[in-house]
């Protein structure tokens, strides 16, 4: 039994404490949140005339489909094209399909918006006019939706848009998007398309917006704060290759794309501009990264190098706070809709920069901070190199620090890298002004080593045995984020993850449930209990939603077994029943795509009054609600 008391003495707890760690990896930008259909839409980055250039692309019926360098391209950003030739003489259907992102899922209700350009390089003397029809059909050919989409041909691109709305919901998302034409119609005719889109409705209906079930699973966390664009997408393999705000923001023809770090083509429509909108949408505040001179080949930018990239970080800030009137970057953000600046208080410069310590410490930090700080002194910048072993002595002293931590649930040989004797990794730590951000962490392996495809019970047990770490010592750790966060479950680079989904499904792991019954009862001061050891296989925090008078007991017990733990509160509550809810599952559960809700929580009651005798079970996150 462990006997718990509580003061009414304590800390306020953040506001920022629980968010998200975002950058595109496993598709969870292009195929994922950003809500675009169409995978290789613009043909960005890719080599024309291969067949990986027509990736998720296919011909229907005789048309010759290639990407080929257009002769007048419909941007500079976008030089590519689809040709679609068809023979004299051709009578049948022909056209061409996309494959989505590994998917199009149909929606019974749904209304897809679509676009593309197009134009006829060499037009016949006769302009010729017809109509493409755009569906969305099964990879059998069956029509669940369509189209018609009137055309001219005509050597300068034009744009096209249509709506079709989805009048069945088909549970397989092997679906095709088609735009087909009769063949007499283009007979002996070629034609060039890019920037072939369909969105199905976003979140909070927003154009180019957000896939809507994704935004709402986060929703339901009540994140505090979204860190993005990475992580190492932020970097780039090499300086030329890493995430520039500038290319992604404006209209989506002039976004080039990239390759990102994680080795598939970055629309970037999911640019600054969205982030920050749909940020704004969620409740969210952005920690948003400025690329700090080092990438992922292990090469930093000279010192004499780095004036470009901190001009380059100066104008990402002004795009998101600048004045419109007077700012050039704040007017490009004010053109785009939003004319009022965005939130902004926290800048991280760079991500995992204790790869390059000597460049960071020579010059990359002290460059970016001095220069950032002297223009923006009302923000709080954080530096990324903060963890065991490689620590570099950084000046100006940084007061926020940027942790990451991947390990199994125990692991006694090394100090930092531990969850559940990690519990107290921050209680250790001097108050020195220091303030933490554990911006990256998550159960990866069993504790026998094997790697982890979905959190399971034990580590995410772990993880909250860890996290009552970060509510006790709030008063320092000022946010906190898993990651990864989101994995396509067609095309995963990194697992375990918090979230993985399909085309139309999304899959809550055990890990995110622990997120978000700490982010929902993360309440607003932290009391101080009954000191607790590393070694306990049971750990508790206590925190209070003030003005709603609610305290939040959180129980976790690491062990398999049962645990019982008695609070004696400074109080006696006004209720004599109380409503909790918990987290368990037997060792090993996963959430899966076959198993989905293997472990979610439930409610409990339990009889409330100065003490409180609570038996949680093994592998347990509980919380307890008591209203004083
Ligand atoms: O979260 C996956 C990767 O782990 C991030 O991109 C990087 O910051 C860390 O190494």
């Amino acid at each position: 039994t462990f006997d718990v008391t509580f003061s009414t003495a304590g800390h306020d707890v953040p506001p920022t404490l629980y968010g998200l760690m975002f950058e595109d990896i496993n598709h969870s930008g292009d195929g994922g949140l950003y809500a675009e259909l169409i995978q290789n839409r613009a043909f960005q980055t890719v080599t024309p005339g291969t067949s990986a250039a027509l990736t998720a692309w296919a011909a229907l019926g005789s048309a010759k489909i290639s990407v080929v360098k257009s002769s007048s391209p419909v941007s500079s950003a976008l030089p590519n094209a689809l040709s679609f030739a068809v023979a004299s003489g051709t009578t049948s259907t022909v056209g061409f399909t996309n494959s989505g992102y590994f998917g199009i899922p149909v929606t019974a209700g749904w209304t897809y918006t679509g676009s593309f350009y197009y134009r006829t390089p060499s037009p016949p003397a006769t302009k010729v006019s017809g109509s493409f029809t755009a569906d969305l059909r099964s990879t059998g050919g069956t029509v669940f939706t369509s189209a018609t989409v009137p055309f001219t041909t005509s050597s300068t691109w034009q744009q096209a848009t249509f709506t079709f709305t989805a009048s069945s919901t088909q549970t397989s998302v092997e679906n095709l998007f088609a735009l087909s034409v009769g063949g007499s119609t283009v007979a002996g005719l070629t034609m060039e398309f890019t920037l072939i889109s369909l969105f199905p409705p976003t979140f909070n209906g927003r154009e180019n917006g957000f896939r809507m079930d994704l935004s709402e699973t986060l929703l339901d966390m009540k994140p505090a704060f979204f860190r993005f664009p990475g992580g190492n997408n932020l970097e780039g393999e090499t300086a030329a290759d890493r995430w520039a705000w500038e290319n992604t923001v404006g209209d989506l023809v002039d976004r080039p794309g990239r390759v990102g770090d994680w080795g598939y083509i970055n629309t970037d429509g999911l640019g600054l501009y969205e982030y920050l909108q749909w940020i704004e949408d969620m409740g969210m505040e952005p920690i948003m990264a400025v690329y700090a001179g080092y990438s992922l080949n292990g090469a930093s930018v000279a010192s004499s190098g780095m004036q470009t990239y901190i001009t380059e970080a100066i104008n990402q800030i002004n795009f998101v706070i600048g004045d419109a009137s007077t700012n050039a970057q704040a007017a490009i953000r004010a053109s785009m809709g939003h004319a009022d600046p965005f939130t902004l208080n926290y800048i991280e410069i760079g991500n995992e920069d204790f790869f390059s310590p000597t460049t960071y410490a020579d010059y990359r930090w002290a460059d970016l901070y001095n220069a950032l700080h002297a223009e923006f002194p009302q923000l709080h910048y954080i530096a990324t190199s903060a963890t065991s072993g490689n620590v570099p002595t950084l000046s100006p002293t940084p007061t926020y620090w940027d942790l990451h931590i991947y390990s199994n649930p125990i692991c006694l040989t090394i100090l930092k890298d531990f969850f559940i004797n990690g519990a107290f990794n921050f209680d250790i730590l001097s108050r020195n002004g220091l303030q933490f951000f554990q911006g990256e962490y998550a159960t990866t392996t069993e504790n026998s080593g094997a790697a982890l495809t979905y959190p399971f019970i034990d580590g995410s047990i772990a993880e909250a045995a860890y996290m009552a770490g970060f509510d006790r010592n709030s008063d320092i750790v000022f946010a906190a984020s898993y990651a990864p966060l989101l994995n396509h479950v067609s095309s995963t680079q990194w697992t375990p993850d918090l979230i993985t989904f399909s085309p139309n499904t999304v899959i809550r792991s055990t890990s995110y449930y622990v997120q978000q019954l700490y982010s929902l009862y993360k309440g607003d001061f932290y009391l101080q209990s009954t000191t607790n050891t590393a070694s306990s296989s049971v750990q508790w925090s206590v925190t209070r939603d003030t003005s709603a008078g609610q305290y939040f007991l959180k129980v976790i017990n690491t062990a398999t077994s049962a645990n019982t733990v008695v609070f004696t509160l400074p109080f006696t509550p006004s209720h004599t029943t109380g409503t909790g809810t918990i987290l368990t599952a037997p060792s090993g559960t996963q959430n899966t795509p076959t198993s989905p809700n293997a472990a979610v929580p439930s409610t409990f009651s339990f009889t409330a009054g100065k003490t409180i005798t609570y038996n949680a079970p093994g592998l347990s996150l509980s919380v307890l609600v008591v209203t004083e």
